[in-house]
């Protein structure tokens, strides 16, 4: 296990002192553990407590560490914290901390289940979980306060093995260079107005992450972003299926793994007219012409980098579409998922697909972007790991 250096947030509650606990067994997994103990809670536990488990001096400037860790786990997560994270509020260092923070999020909440179970607080749980933070817990059982229900703080042991899961895929792709197309083309039609899809870019964007936390080296082609591409990945603007053409084929010879989650104009206007067209009250016509499909185009070269395509498709057979979807344009993997659906898909914080592979089929249920792209990441690192064993 490669060692880790992981900050604890630890909020103000009486579970404080499971958190005690929870230090101890990350140090002997032999992390490097940073506690930041909020005021709230040294009235629980003394600060000193967490420094002496952790074997740091009270003393010690924690800031150089803030922006260098792997893994963020906050327990206790007091209602009031958890409304915080999930609105960006930054008030003290956890809270700081955790706006700071890049990587992973773990969180266990603890507090009385009547807060728990209040509107505002599921709201921030449900804002947080599409987030991709990792809840755990809280569990059901009787509070320190005597009363029976759900708002327990997990065991440390539970909240040890989440962080561990996090951790464990760290390296995996260490070494490997992805090239990751996302957003949706605009084509211009004049200066001002374009034809366009609905493409958000959060599953391509969702997927460079993931990437990017098992240590690949990501360049991320964008297309019209409507998130924020990830910190630490190369980013090539390309805002036309012209220009994303010319950028993804400029670097594919450089890269392990290409993954054409943009959904990329199939057709684009003949001409595009200089400035701003005005309307003279008769019909427009446009004539579109053909874009070049870069799925194909990489499927036809003689290269060995790992094809990754998706297959948006509705209706009935679809599935079927998606198949010879990934014949036809002799990629590795194909993503189908179906559009036809609202509640996943495009905009959509969700998703539900099947990965569509040559040996093999695998249906990945309905869950946050960022879950779905971890199961298309893992299929890629098996797939990786299956050609480096065949030695190629
Ligand atoms: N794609 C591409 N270049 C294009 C169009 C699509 O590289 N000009 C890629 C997409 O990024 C996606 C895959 O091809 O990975 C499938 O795209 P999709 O729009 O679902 O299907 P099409 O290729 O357009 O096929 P069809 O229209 O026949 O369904």
């Amino acid at each position: 296990m490669l060692v880790a250096r992981i900050l604890v947030g630890v909020t103000g509650g009486i579970a404080a002192y499971k958190a005690c606990e929870l230090v101890r067994l990350l140090v002997k997994g032999g992390h490097d553990v940073v506690p930041l103990v909020t005021e709230g809670a040294d009235r629980f536990v003394r600060r000193q407590t967490f420094f002496a488990l952790s074997r740091r001096e009270p003393t010690e400037d924690l800031y150089a560490h803030l922006t260098r860790a792997d893994l963020f786990v906050i327990a206790p997560l007091t209602a009031n914290t958890l409304a915080k994270l999930a609105h960006g509020i930054a008030d003290n260092l956890v809270t700081e901390a955790a706006l700071a923070h890049r990587g992973p999020l773990v969180v266990a909440p603890a507090m009385n289940p009547r807060m728990w179970a209040s509107q505002a607080t599921q709201a921030n749980v449900a804002t947080l979980r599409a987030r991709g933070v990792e809840l755990v817990g809280p569990d059901e059982g009787e509070l320190a306060e005597g009363e029976w229900g759900v708002g327990r703080m997990s065991e440390p042991e539970e909240i040890q093995a989440a962080c561990e899961g996090l951790l464990a895929h760290r390296e995996q792709l260490a070494g490997r260079r992805f090239l990751i197309s996302a957003g949706g083309t605009r084509e211009p039609l004049d200066d001002v107005r374009f034809v366009g899809n609905r493409s958000s870019g959060r599953m391509g964007v969702a997927l460079a992450e993931e990437a990017l936390r098992r240590g690949a080296d990501v360049t991320l082609v964008a297309s019209n972003l409507s998130v924020p591409a990830p910190l630490g990945v190369d980013v090539v603007q390309a805002p036309t299926a012209a220009a994303l053409e010319e950028a993804v084929l400029a670097r594919a010879d450089d890269a392990d793994v290409i993954v054409m989650a943009a959904a990329v104009a199939d057709y684009r206007p003949a001409e595009a007219l200089a400035g701003k067209r005005a309307k003279d009250g008769a019909a427009w016509t446009i004539e579109l012409e053909p874009t070049g499909d870069v799925l194909r185009t990489l499927g036809e070269r003689d290269a060995d980098a790992l094809l990754v395509g998706f297959a948006a498709e509705a209706g009935e057979a679809a599935i079927e579409r998606a198949r010879r979807k990934l014949t036809d344009k002799n990629a590795n993997l194909i993503v189908f998922n179906d559009v036809s659906r609202s509640d996943i898909g495009f905009e959509a914080e969700e998703n539900e697909v099947v990965l569509i592979g040559r040996e093999s089929e695998r249906r990945i249920d309905k869950a946050p972007k960022r879950a779905i792209a971890a199961a298309i990441v893992d299929e890629v690192a098996r797939l990786l790991e299956e050609r480096d064993g065949r030695g190629r």
